[in-house]
Formats: C-alpha cells, structure tokens, sequence
C-alpha cells in the first residue's frame, strides 16, 4: 500500500518541478485590463518570460484586447508557450502603429510554441480602401500581421489572423516551423491579404490549415526549400502560388515543395508557378509536387507562368531565367471556371523539364469549351482527358 502510493505520487512530483513559470498579462505584476491597450503590459511579461532559464508561459486570457504594436525578441533562455486565448486588436488607423509595416513580430527564437484560441486582428479595413500601392510604387508601408523572422524548431497552433492590414503572416529566414490547425480570415476583395507568405525558409510545414483571404492563401518566395503543405484549404483567395520568382538580382532557389491533400476552392487561381521574364540572374524552381487537390470552383486551376508581367512593368521581349523542373500535377479533380484549366507556359529557350501531369479530372463550370495550353515544355501526360493534355502546343 505504501509502497503503491509512493509509486503513484512520484510522477506527480516530476510534473510539478517542469512546470512552466507563467506570465499572466491580466496578473497585478503586469497590469493589462481587458479594452484597454496591453503594449507595454505584454512587452514586460515577453522580457520576464525570455529571462526566465524554466520553460515559461506567457498567457494573454480571453477578452479583447488593444495593441499598438509588439516585437518578441530572442535569444530567449528556455523554451517559450504563448497561449493567446483572447482577442489582440491592431488600431484600426496604421499611423497609430508603433511600427508602421509591422503589428505583431517574433524574432531569433528557438522553441517557441504560439497557440490558443485567440484571434489576432488587424482591423484592415481602412488600409484596404487606403491601399494604392498597385499604382504608386512609393506607397506607404502597411503593417503585416504576423512576422516570423529566424525562428526555429517552433509551433504556431490553433490561434486565428483576421482581417490583416497587408500578409497575415511572413515567414523569413525561418526553419522546421510548423503552423497546426491555424486559420487565416479576411473578405475575398480585401487588398494584397497573402495568408502566409514564405520566403527564404527551410522545413516549414503547414498543416490542417484554413486559409479565406483577398490575395494569396499561401505564397512561396525565392529561398524556399523542403516546405510541406497538408490538409489545407483555401478559398476564397487567388490560389497556392509559387513566386512571383525571378524578378531580383539577390534571388535564391526554390526546391522541395510538397502540397498534398488540399482543396481550393472559389479562387482565382489553383496551384500555380509564376516567373517574370527578363530576370537579372538564373535560378532553379525544382521538385514541386502538387498532389490530391481538389477544385471546387477555381480559374485556372494548373497554371506555371513564366511570362508574368501584372500592369505591363516589364520586358516580355526577354524570357525568364527561372529554370522550372520535376513539378507534377498528380490526382487534381473538381470544377474549373475559366476554360482553359491547364496552362504551362515556360521560357522560351529555358523549357521546363520533367514535368509530370497524371490523373487530371476537371469539369467546366463556366462558359465555353475545356482547353489547355502548353509551351516550352513536354510533360508525360497519363490519365488525363484529351481537352487538358496540351491541346494547344507552341
Ligand atoms: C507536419 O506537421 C504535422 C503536424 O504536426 C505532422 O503530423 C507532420 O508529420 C509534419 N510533416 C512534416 C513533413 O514535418
Ligand atoms: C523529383 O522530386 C522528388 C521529390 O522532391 C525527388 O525525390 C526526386 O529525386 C526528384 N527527381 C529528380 C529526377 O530530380
């Protein structure tokens, strides 16, 4: 008897001295008050918790929160779990905020683990109608909900970006980073929203992930390798996109792209690659495979674009040199609204090598006749209707 219940209090024991130090925004020690501005609250309680050498909690409870704006700064010395179970609100006005292209920034950590059932939001109404950044290229910045700069071995759980001013979320210089069950959440018409966009980054992984946005459900910048993207789904939005690549003359390789088990749907686009011509320098797009997706609804559901030039700011005259290979497009099914449901379109005197179309099922939902387009390549086409294996060739 004694000896079973020596047995059974010693796990408890062992749980009690991992348990975490928590920072509790709300607690006297930081004074944070529900509809009140938690700023300089959060920022006392970041720096407590980074000191802190036992793993730390940070805890912002349920209720609605203000906040003009917050940088989570590393080397922290232990691990750290921020659980957000409130809602943090952006000022609606950018000029209110501390930092004017960022809301929200973690940078330089290592064991991070962001979770909760909070909602960050951005409040981007008023920067959408206030964006003319597509006509003046010295528009004022416009603040990122979430930045991810150098963060590493981490976990963003459960929590929700809403109605962000510009990107929900940017992932730079990151690596095995992993976004689980987060929802992303804007109106279809709000203006450049990307959901995550990932650039420079090695092993992130996003996962049973929910992404309704203006621009990009999830966009793939230049340095991107060995990114996995499962379950998601997407919609409304302009698709999954790799690129725009090849436009500057710092650009790194994209390779080790892996979307599987998506489904998009009342998009602009589906899965796409797209590339400006006239590149300073070559780089390589390579192993990029999309596979299991269904379309519900989608232009141009299978699109690799190495002419893209929006607002005519280019040279067409001189192909791309982003050199496209190993992409497959294996078991895509659903509805298209734009006819022409496959466009592969690569460089002139660069063709796209090794690509692979397989089990390819696409009804039109629109007007017309089911067509596709294919240049500068010759992919291995197997079980795909006649109308979307390259019915036009150049
Ligand atoms: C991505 O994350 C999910 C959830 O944590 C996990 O099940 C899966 O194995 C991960 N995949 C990779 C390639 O890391
Ligand atoms: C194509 O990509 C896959 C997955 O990344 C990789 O395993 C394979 O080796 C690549 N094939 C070639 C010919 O490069």
């Amino acid at each position: 008897m004694g000896h079973n219940l020596v047995m059974s209090i010693f796990p408890i024991f062992l749980l009690l001295s991992i348990a975490y130090a928590d920072f509790d925004v709300t607690s006297s020690k930081y004074g944070g008050k529900p509809n009140s501005d938690i700023s300089q609250p959060l920022a006392k309680a970041w720096s407590d918790a980074c000191a802190s050498t036992s793993p730390s909690r940070i805890i912002v409870p349920k209720g609605t929160f203000q906040l003009k704006g917050a940088s989570f700064k590393g080397p922290c010395k232990g691990p750290i779990e921020f659980q957000v179970d409130g809602t943090l609100q952006a000022p609606q006005d950018g000029a209110q905020l501390i930092k004017a292209d960022t809301w929200i920034e973690f940078a330089n950590l290592e064991r991070l683990t962001l979770m909760g059932t909070g909602t960050f939001d951005g409040q981007g109404q008023k920067a959408w109608k206030e964006n003319d950044c597509n006509k003046n290229p010295k528009c004022s910045s416009i603040a990122i909900n979430l930045r991810f700069n150098s963060v590493k071995h981490s976990l963003v759980k459960d929590v929700t970006s809403l109605n962000s001013k510009n990107f929900h979320v940017n992932v730079l210089g990151c690596e095995q980073l992993t976004f689980q069950h987060f929802t992303v959440k804007a109106p279809g018409d709000s203006i450049n929203t990307d959901g995550i966009h990932i650039g420079r980054s090695t092993g992130i992984n996003i996962t049973d992930t929910n992404i309704g946005t203006g621009d990009d459900c999830i966009s793939i910048g230049d340095g991107t390798k060995q990114l996995t993207i499962n379950k998601v789904t997407c919609g409304p939005g302009h698709g999954i996109s790799i690129g725009s690549l090849g436009r500057y003359n710092n650009e790194d390789h994209v390779t080790g792209i892996n979307v599987k088990d998506c489904t998009i749907s009342n998009t602009m686009n589906g899965v796409r690659i797209k590339t400006w011509p006239n590149s300073p320098i070559a780089t390589t797009a390579s192993d990029i495979h999309f596979e299991h997706i269904t379309m519900n609804n989608v232009g141009n559901p299978i699109l690799i674009d190495q002419e893209y030039c929006p607002y005519g700011q280019c040279n067409t005259q001189t192909p791309s040199k982003v050199k496209i290979s190993n992409v497959s497009f294996k078991n895509i099914r659903g509805t298209t609204t734009t006819a022409e449901a496959v466009k592969i379109v690569c460089a002139k005197g660069l063709p796209c090598d090794k690509v692979v179309l397989s089990d390819i099922d696409l009804k039109l939902t629109g007007k017309g006749t089911l067509t596709s387009q294919c240049a500068n390549v010759q992919p291995t086409i197997t079980q795909v209707p006649q109308a979307l294996a390259c019915a036009t060739k150049k």
